[in-house]
C-alpha cells in the first residue's frame, strides 16, 4: 500500500490550520443555507435543533476525522484504507467522490454570487418582485455561467496549486480577517434597518415547540450541520493529514464549531432584517438555492445607492467565504492524486480542474439538476460522517484490542 508520507508538507502554525478549517466551513451553506433553513423549520426551534447536533454530534465526528487525518498522513482517500485495510476502501471511494460533486456544482452557485457581486457594483439591482425573476434568470441561465464557473475553479486550482503553506494557508490568513470583518459591519448596518427587530424575533425569537420534534425540521438541521461544517466527506480528514502531532483535536473541534455557527447567526441577523423591512419574506421559500440571489438583491435593490454598496459588500463577503471553501474541496481529489500517483501538485491541480469543470457542465444547464445533486450529497455526508465515527469509535478500537 501506498505509504508517502516523507516530505509532507504542514500547516506553518495552529492558526494556519484553524483559519483554514473555519475557511472551508465558513461557505455559501452559511450565509444561505441557515438563514432559509430556520425559515423553514420553524425559526428558534430550528436554531436550538442545530446547536444540538453540532455539540452532540458533529464534534465527536470532527475529533474523529480529525484523527483519521493526522494519524494516518495521508489523503481522504486513502486514510481509511491504511487505517482499517481494503475492506474500507468504499468509504475512500466517497470521499473522493463526494467533494469532486461538491465542487462541481459549488463553483456554478460561485458564479452567481461573483454575478450579483459585478452587478451590483457596476450596473444595478432589481427593484421590486416582478424584476427579481428575471434578475435571477439572467444570472444563472446562459453561457457566461461558464465563465464565472471556469472562474472560481481556476482561481481556486490555482491557489491549491500552490501547496499547503504558500497556497491554502495564505488565502485564509488574508480572507478570514477580511469576511470578519465585513460580516461585522453590515451586521450592524442591518441593525439600524426599520424591521430589524422583527427580522430578529422571526429568526430567533419565534420559537414554537411542536417544531422540535418535526422530523422535517431534525433532517434539515443534520444536513445543514454536516454541510456548514464541512463533515462527512473527507475535507477536514484531508486538513488534519497536513496537521504535526501535538494539536488539541477536541479543542479545535469546538473552535472550527463555535466560529462557523457564529457566522451562520451572524448571517441571520443580516439577512432577517433586509427580508423583513423590504417586505421579501413571501419570497423566502420559493426556491432552495436561488433565493439568496433574488430575495437579498431585490430587498438591497429598493434601498438605492446604499442598497447597492451593502450588496457589493454582500456579495463580496459570499465569494471570499466561498473560495475558502472551495480550495478545502478541490484540496481533496489533489492530494489524493499527488499521494496515490506521485503527481506534481501542479499537474494534479490542472487534472482535478479540467475533472470538475466537465462533471459541472449539467450544473451550468439545469438548477433542478444541480438543486438534485445538492441533496444527494447532503445525504452522503451524513453517512460519510457516521462511517468515520463507527471507524474510529468501534472498528479501529476493537482491531487494535485483538492485536495486542
Ligand atoms: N462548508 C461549506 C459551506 O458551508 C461548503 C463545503 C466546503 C463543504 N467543503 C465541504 C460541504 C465539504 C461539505 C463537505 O458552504
Amino acid at each position: 500500500m501506498e505509504q508517502k508520507s516523507i516530505q509532507r508538507e504542514e500547516w506553518n502554525n495552529k492558526l494556519g490550520f484553524i483559519l483554514a478549517a473555519v475557511g472551508s466551513a465558513v461557505g455559501l451553506g452559511n450565509l444561505w443555507g441557515f438563514a432559509y433553513s430556520s425559515s423553514e423549520g420553524g425559526g428558534a426551534a430550528f436554531v436550538i435543533l442545530y446547536i444540538f447536533v453540532v455539540l452532540i454530534v458533529c464534534i465527536p465526528i470532527f475529533v474523529a476525522e480529525f484523527a483519521l487525518g493526522r494519524n494516518t498522513n495521508v489523503s481522504a482517500y486513502l486514510a481509511p484504507i491504511k487505517a482499517a485495510g481494503n475492506n474500507w476502501a468504499p468509504l475512500g471511494w466517497l470521499f473522493i467522490i463526494a467533494p469532486i460533486a461538491i465542487a462541481s456544482y459549488y463553483a456554478v452557485v460561485m458564479s452567481w454570487t461573483g454575478e450579483v457581486f459585478l452587478l451590483s457594483l457596476f450596473d444595478g439591482l432589481p427593484k421590486n418582485a416582478s424584476e427579481s425573476a428575471n434578475f435571477f434568470k439572467s444570472i444563472s441561465t446562459g453561457n457566461h455561467v461558464f465563465i464565472g464557473q471556469l472562474f472560481s475553479l481556476g482561481l481556486g486550482s490555482y491557489i491549491v496549486s500552490g501547496g499547503i503553506k504558500k497556497g491554502i494557508e495564505k488565502l485564509n490568513l488574508i480572507c478570514m480577517p477580511i469576511l470578519f470583518l465585513i460580516l461585522f459591519l453590515l451586521v450592524i448596518w442591518a441593525a439600524f434597518l426599520g424591521k430589524a427587530g422583527e427580522g430578529y424575533s422571526n429568526l430567533l425569537l419565534n420559537f414554537d415547540i411542536k417544531q422540535l420534534t418535526n422530523p422535517t425540521n431534525i433532517s434539515l438541521a443534520f444536513s445543514q450541520a454536516f454541510f456548514s461544517l464541512s463533515l462527512g466527506i473527507g475535507v477536514m480528514i484531508t486538513y488534519a493529514s497536513y496537521l504535526n502531532k501535538k494539536s488539541n483535536l477536541p479543542k479545535q473541534a469546538i473552535q472550527i464549531s463555535f466560529l462557523d455557527t457564529l457566522v451562520g447567526l451572524m448571517a441571520g441577523l443580516i439577512t432577517f432584517p433586509i427580508i423583513y423591512t423590504f417586505n421579501m419574506s413571501s419570497s423566502i421559500s420559493e426556491s432552495t438555492i436561488g433565493t439568496l440571489f433574488t430575495t437579498i438583491p431585490t430587498g438591497l435593490g429598493q434601498y438605492g445607492l446604499v442598497g447597492r454598496l451593502m450588496a457589493v459588500l454582500f456579495f463580496g463577503l459570499a465569494y471570499i467565504a466561498a473560495i475558502t471553501s472551495m480550495v478545502s474541496l478541490l484540496e481533496v481529489p489533489v492530494s489524493t492524486l499527488i499521494d496515490k500517483f506521485n503527481l506534481k501538485r501542479k499537474y494534479a491541480s490542472i487534472y482535478s480542474f479540467l475533472l470538475i469543470f466537465v462533471i459541472g457542465i449539467p450544473s451550468v444547464k439545469s438548477i433542478s439538476f444541480l438543486d438534485n445533486l445538492d441533496s444527494i450529497a447532503r445525504t452522503l455526508l451524513i453517512g460519510g460522517g457516521f462511517l468515520v465515527a463507527f471507524l474510529m469509535g468501534s472498528v479501529l478500537p476493537r482491531s487494535i484490542r485483538n492485536r495486542t
